[in-house]
């Protein structure tokens, strides 16, 4: 399973990839407006800073403009793919996109119906958002597994992609699944490094160690 990193921020990036954690990023406009700074620029550094796929995410709503958008964000590099969102446009977009070797996210996914959808377009990666259906009452992995199942039964080349994550336990849940890719915030990378027996155990052998240096040897 592929992890991404989920944000607009360079320094959670740059530090999340020396550790040689990132298989990519995903980004979006909220996450753009949350660094407070050029979009545009931001998204250029990102795919430089990043050997992996980059999803930057278009803001037009109309097929054209979704074209002229994701043409020039795939001018920031050639790991860069293009998030559409999934509407009628964006499934269009997608397939133009695709044809023209330029490969697509398809985002705000919430149902199996819209990830065949996305998958018969073309679409690199389908993006469902199990957290924020997890917000309203219904059980986000379990659109990821029927999304799992059915892309199964077929040869599509389609990626599902779990966003909206919120703690580590929905990224042992996508695993056990096969999802292919998780995207993460990057508290949530934080929280799945750390176990307090992991603390405890190196703090006594540090202790025994110190110990046995400072004890008198026969
Ligand atoms: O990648 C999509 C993701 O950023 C949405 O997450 O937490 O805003 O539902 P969230």
């Amino acid at each position: 399973m592929k992890i991404f990193l989920d944000t607009a921020n360079l320094g959670e990036i740059r530090r999340f990839n020396e550790m040689g954690l990132l298989d990519g990023i995903t980004t979006n406009p909220t996450l753009l407006f949350r660094e407070g700074k050029d979009p545009h620029d931001t998204m250029r550094q990102i795919a430089s800073l990043v050997r992996g796929d980059v999803s930057l995410e278009v803001v037009s709503t109309d097929y054209e403009g979704m074209l002229e958008e994701g043409r020039r964000l795939r001018s920031c590099g050639n790991n860069v793919v293009v998030k559409v969102p999934m509407t009628s446009e964006g499934l269009r977009a997608c397939r133009t996109l695709t044809a023209e070797g330029i490969p697509v996210n398809v985002t705000l996914v919430f149902s199996p119906n819209q990830a065949i959808l996305a998958a018969k377009a073309g679409a690199r990666y389908v993006s469902p958002f199990i957290g924020r259906l997890d917000d309203i009452g219904q059980d986000g992995m379990e659109l990821v597994e029927t999304i799992m199942e059915i892309f199964a039964q077929y040869e599509f080349d389609t990626q599902v992609l779990v966003a909206s994550v919120r703690h580590p336990i929905h990224v042992v849940e996508a695993a056990r699944l096969g999802a292919h890719v998780v995207t993460l915030p990057p508290k949530v990378l934080d929280r799945m490094l750390l176990h307090p027996l992991t603390d405890l155990g190196l703090e006594s052998f540090l202790n025994d160690w110190k110990h046995l240096q400072d004890s008198p040897k026969p």
